[in-house]
């Protein structure tokens, strides 16, 4: 049991927490990645956060919900230290949509354990991809997250010029952050504004007031945008849309879900009649890099029965069978991946593969038209077929799974392993 605590990252056991090892699987060993260059510290811890006015309890990294902002520049090589006081269930860090090494991807159970309070895990990884993207626990993760244990990491390939905003949405406790804020522009000034959703359920926002482009999706950039105006766009549970726009004269407001959260001055619109940006064809098309596909797989999205435990309980169910009772899906490292991603269920997948972005084939046999799209997060809705495709090019074993996280937690979670 302790040999299995000990293969993690600088894991260290307070004397006082003697854990028994949650399985006798070996977690992968860390590789070295260089000295680091930004160091942080994240403790999780229960706390009291103000929302609205109101006291809310919450789980918090450093006392604050969103934990503190991450930021790096490309190159950069990250030191994270995570620390839990009292978290009974324990924590991890996941980097949502950062292609980190196997051992650094914060999964319990499958790359190392959970921290429990009293001990500490130090991840290290080197900042190799610029854009927006987020951090999250990812043991207990519905109800883990929904607490407050989550916060945005940006790398940015220079440092920000102009006005470089994060707006992490989230629902605590029934209450929507972030709270509104105004910030005034000067006129052409350059604005990036990096929506992330990390919530379970879909957002909509609408930008107001301004014509704007969709610069990046889930941390990559799009080719040849085109300028969008009375436009709103939907971002899946786990996604992240970066707006850029060049500051108008009059005032610009953000809305979600028709609630103004950020402007630039008095602002009011009514954008529930918009319509949404499809961004299957979005921006200027390329060619799709893949000529082959060396291996396909299916994963047909249901509700069923899960007769595994004590009690049958209905379940998020994955070809018929729920975690962990779903088979990994083996691919060999260099291998270009297909898989089709089928919703026979009555409400939305949000699909998350960890470890990866794919690229958008299809969506209901329609090719994407648009700007490629590498996806880390894309909704499934109800009755859709999806066609995606990935390059096997980072081993190890990972979480491929429904970023509602109470449908991964009620079953719809398998694994993506090397062999
Ligand atoms: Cu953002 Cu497996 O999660
Ligand atoms: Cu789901």
């Amino acid at each position: 049991a302790v040999a299995a605590l000990v293969t993690g990252t600088g894991l260290t056991v307070a004397p006082r927490a003697a854990p028994a090892a949650p399985h006798t699987h070996t977690y992968p060993a860390a590789r070295p990645v260089g000295e680091p260059t930004k160091r942080f510290t994240l403790t999780a811890a229960k706390a009291t956060v103000t929302v609205g006015g109101h006291p809310v309890a919450a789980w918090a990294f450093n006392g604050q919900v969103p934990g503190p902002e991450l930021t790096a520049t490309v190159g950069d090589v990250l030191e994270v230290t995570l620390r839990n006081t009292d978290i009974e269930r324990g924590v991890t860090l996941h980097w949502h949509g950062y292609d980190v090494p196997n051992d650094q991807d914060g999964v319990p159970g499958l790359t190392q354990p959970a921290v429990l309070p009293g001990q500490q895990f130090v991840y290290r990884f080197r900042a190799d991809q610029a854009g927006t993207y987020w951090y999250h626990t990812h043991e207990a993760s519905d109800v883990g997250v929904r607490m407050g244990l989550y916060g945005v990491l940006v790398v940015r390939k220079t440092p920000a010029t102009g006005v470089d905003v994060t707006m992490p949405v989230h629902t605590l406790a029934g209450r929507a952050l972030p709270e509104p804020r105004t910030a005034p522009t000067r006129p052409g000034e350059p604005v990036r504004l990096r929506l992330l959703n990390t919530d379970s359920t879909t957002h909509r926002y609408a930008l107001a007031g301004t014509a704007f482009q969709v610069a990046a999706i889930d941390g990559t950039d799009l080719t040849g945008p085109t300028s969008l105006v009375d436009t709103a766009v939907r971002i899946p549970a786990g996604g992240r849309y970066d707006l850029v726009f060049s500051a108008p004269a009059g005032p610009v407001g953000l809305f979600v879900d028709g609630r103004l959260v950020w402007s630039t001055g008095p602002v009011t619109a009514e954008t529930s009649g918009w319509p949404v940006l499809d961004p299957l064809g979005y921006g200027a098309a390329a060619p799709v890099p893949f000529a082959r596909f060396d291996r396909r797989f299916t994963l047909v999205l249901d509700r069923g029965l899960d007769l595994h435990g004590l009690l049958p309980r209905y379940a998020h169910t994955v070809n018929g069978a729920a975690d962990p009772d779903i088979p990994p899906e083996v691919v060999h490292l260099g291998e270009i991946v297909k898989f089709t991603i089928v919703n026979r269920s009555l409400v939305v997948h949000p699909w998350h593969l960890h470890g990866h972005h794919v690229l958008i084939l299809s969506r209901d046999g329609q090719p994407a038209s648009g700007s490629p799209l590498w996806l880390d997060s894309f909704d499934v809705r109800p009755g859709e077929v999806w066609e995606v495709a990935f390059r096997a090019d980072n081993p190890g074993a990972w979480a491929n799974h429904c970023h509602n996280l109470a449908h991964a937690e009620a079953g719809m979670m398998l694994h993506l392993m090397y062999s």
